[in-house]
C-alpha cells in the first residue's frame, strides 16, 4: 500500500539524504560536464587547442557555474570526509620539510655517490690531482662541517658536479662563492626554516590558507574566493629567480595581485596540481604545467600530483609508470606514491635546475608529453571513457566515496625516492 501525498511524512533523514544526493549529482554534473565538453572540443579539432583553451577561458559564465559547482562539492559535501587530497599534500609537506624527509633522501643519496665513487676509484688512473668525487665524499662524510664547500657541493648535493662539467670551476674563488650562494638561494637546504611556500595550481578555494605552516598562494582561471588569484598557469610566464633573501621572497609572495601573470622561477617549496590535470584535454597541456612547476620550485622542492581514479591500484598502473617516466625525464625524481581508495597521490622531488642539464625539459628519446595521459584522451574509448570517467570521485553514482573513505587507510606504494 502506497502512501498519498498528504499521509507522507513531512521531513525524514531519508529526504534530506536524498536532497543532499540530488545536489551532490547536480554539481558532479556542472564539474564532470565542463571537463566533457572540453575534451570534445578538443578531439573535435585537435589542431586548434589554443582558440579552444582562449575560448574556454573567455567564457566567464560557464567558468562562475564551474567555480561554484566544485567549491560546493568539495566544501559542503567531499568535506563531510577528512579531505584525502588535501590533508595527504599537508603531511607529505611537512614530513618531508620538517619531519626528517628531505634528510633521508640526502643521506640516502650522499651513500648512494659514496659507493659509486668507491667503485670508481679503481678505474682512475694516473696523478689526478683534482679531489676524486670519493674523497669529497669521506670528507664529507666524516666531517660535513670541515669538509670544503666544493667537496660538501659534489658529495652532497644533488645539483650536477659543475666541476665535472667544467675543471676550471672549482678553481675560482670567486665562481665557487658566487655560485654557493646562487645554490643556496635556489636550494631548499637544511635545516628548514620559515613557512613553505606553496603554489597552489587550480586552488579553487584556497584549501591549504587554513594552514599556518604555509604561505599558500593560491592561483586558477576562476576563483572562488577572493584570495585565490586569478592566473591561467598555461600562459603564466617565469622571471629569473629573484636571488632575495628568504623573507624578502616572502613578503613578496604576500602582496601579489590578480591577475598573475609572472612568477620568479625557483621560488616555491611546493607546488599542487590537485585535480587539476584531468582538467586539461591534452596531455600536452599537462606536460606544460609540470615543466612550469620544475621552474618554480626550488631544487629539492615537491611538485605533489593528485589525481582521482576509483578503480584498484593494478587497473591504470602502466598511467601511473608512465607518468612517473615523464615527469621524471624534467628533472625530478619520484619521492612517494599512494594509491588512495580514490585518488592517486603523488610527489615528486625537483633534483635540478633546466640550465644545468641540456636534457631537461626537451623532448628527447622516447620521451613524450604523449605520456601524461589518462583513460578519457582516448578516441576508442569514447563511450567507455566517460564511462571510465565516471568512476572517480565526481562520479554521481560513486555515494560509497562518501562512506568508505573514512575507513580508508592509504596503500604507501613506495618508499623514498623509489626507483620504480
Ligand atoms: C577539479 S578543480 C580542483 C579544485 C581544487 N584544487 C581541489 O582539489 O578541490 C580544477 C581547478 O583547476 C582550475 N584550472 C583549470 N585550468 C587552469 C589553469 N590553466 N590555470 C589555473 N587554474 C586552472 C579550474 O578553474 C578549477 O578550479
Amino acid at each position: 500500500m502506497s502512501l498519498n501525498k498528504s499521509q507522507q511524512p513531512q521531513s525524514s533523514v531519508g529526504d534530506v539524504d536524498d536532497e543532499k544526493l540530488q545536489e551532490h549529482r547536480r554539481l558532479a554534473n556542472v564539474v564532470k560536464g565542463v571537463h566533457a565538453d572540453l575534451r570534445k572540443k578538443y578531439r573535435q579539432n585537435e589542431g586548434d587547442l589554443n582558440k579552444i583553451w582562449k575560448e574556454h577561458c573567455q567564457n566567464g559564465r560557464l567558468l562562475t557555474k564551474y567555480a561554484d559547482a566544485m567549491h560546493h562539492l568539495a566544501t559542503d559535501h567531499w568535506a563531510q570526509l577528512p579531505q584525502h587530497r588535501i590533508t595527504w599534500c599537508q603531511e607529505v609537506a611537512l614530513d618531508f620539510f620538517q619531519r626528517g624527509g628531505l634528510q633521508q633522501v640526502l643521506d640516502k643519496e650522499k651513500r648512494r655517490q659514496f659507493h659509486i665513487a668507491k667503485e670508481e676509484i679503481p678505474k682512475q688512473s694516473g696523478c689526478d690531482t683534482k679531489p676524486s668525487l670519493a674523497q669529497n665524499c669521506d670528507a664529507a662524510v666524516a666531517s660535513p662541517a670541515a669538509a670544503a664547500p666544493a667537496a660538501a657541493a659534489a658529495a652532497i648535493s644533488p645539483i650536477v658536479d659543475q666541476t665535472a662539467k667544467n675543471p676550471a670551476y672549482i678553481q675560482n674563488p670567486a665562481t665557487v662563492g658566487m655560485e654557493s650562494r646562487r645554490q643556496s638561494l635556489d636550494t631548499v637546504t637544511l635545516p628548514f626554516r620559515g613557512k613553505i611556500r606553496l603554489l597552489d595550481v587550480g586552488s579553487c578555494f584556497n584549501p591549504f590558507l587554513q594552514f599556518d605552516e604555509f604561505l599558500a598562494v593560491g592561483i586558477d582561471i576562476s576563483p572562488a574566493k577572493p584570495s585565490v588569484y586569478c592566473c591561467d598557469f598555461l600562459h603564466l610566464e617565469t622571471q629569473e629567480p629573484f636571488q632575495v633573501a628568504p623573507d624578502t621572497l616572502d613578503t613578496f609572495l604576500s602582496n601579489l595581485k590578480s591577475p598573475i601573470e609572472k612568477l620568479p622561477e625557483c621560488s616555491f617549496h611546493v607546488v599542487v596540481f590537485s585535480l587539476l590535470l584531468e582538467y586539461f584535454p591534452s596531455p600536452y597541456q599537462r606536460w606544460l604545467c609540470c615543466q612550469k612547476a620544475h621552474k618554480l620550485l626550488m631544487i629539492n622542492g615537491l611538485l605533489l600530483i593528485v589525481s582521482p581514479d576509483s578503480h584498484q591500484q593494478h587497473r591504470n598502473a602502466a598511467m601511473v609508470k608512465s607518468w612517473k617516466r615523464a615527469i621524471e625525464s624534467m628533472g625530478f625524481n619520484r619521492y612517494r606514491y599512494v594509491k588512495l581508495e580514490h585518488l592517486h597521490c603523488m610527489a615528486f622531488r625537483k633534483i635540478k635546475n633546466a640550465a644545468d642539464d641540456d636534457e631537461v625539459n626537451s623532448i628527447v628519446g622516447d620521451i613524450h608529453p604523449d605520456m601524461l595521459y589518462i583513460p578519457q584522451d582516448s578516441n576508442e574509448l569514447e563511450t567507455g571513457s566517460e564511462q571510465s570517467f565516471m568512476h572517480d570521485i565526481f562520479s554521481v553514482d560513486n555515494e560509497e566515496f562518501f562512506r568508505k573513505t573514512i575507513n580508508e587507510l592509504p596503500i604507501d606504494l613506495s618508499d623514498d625516492e623509489d626507483s620504480t
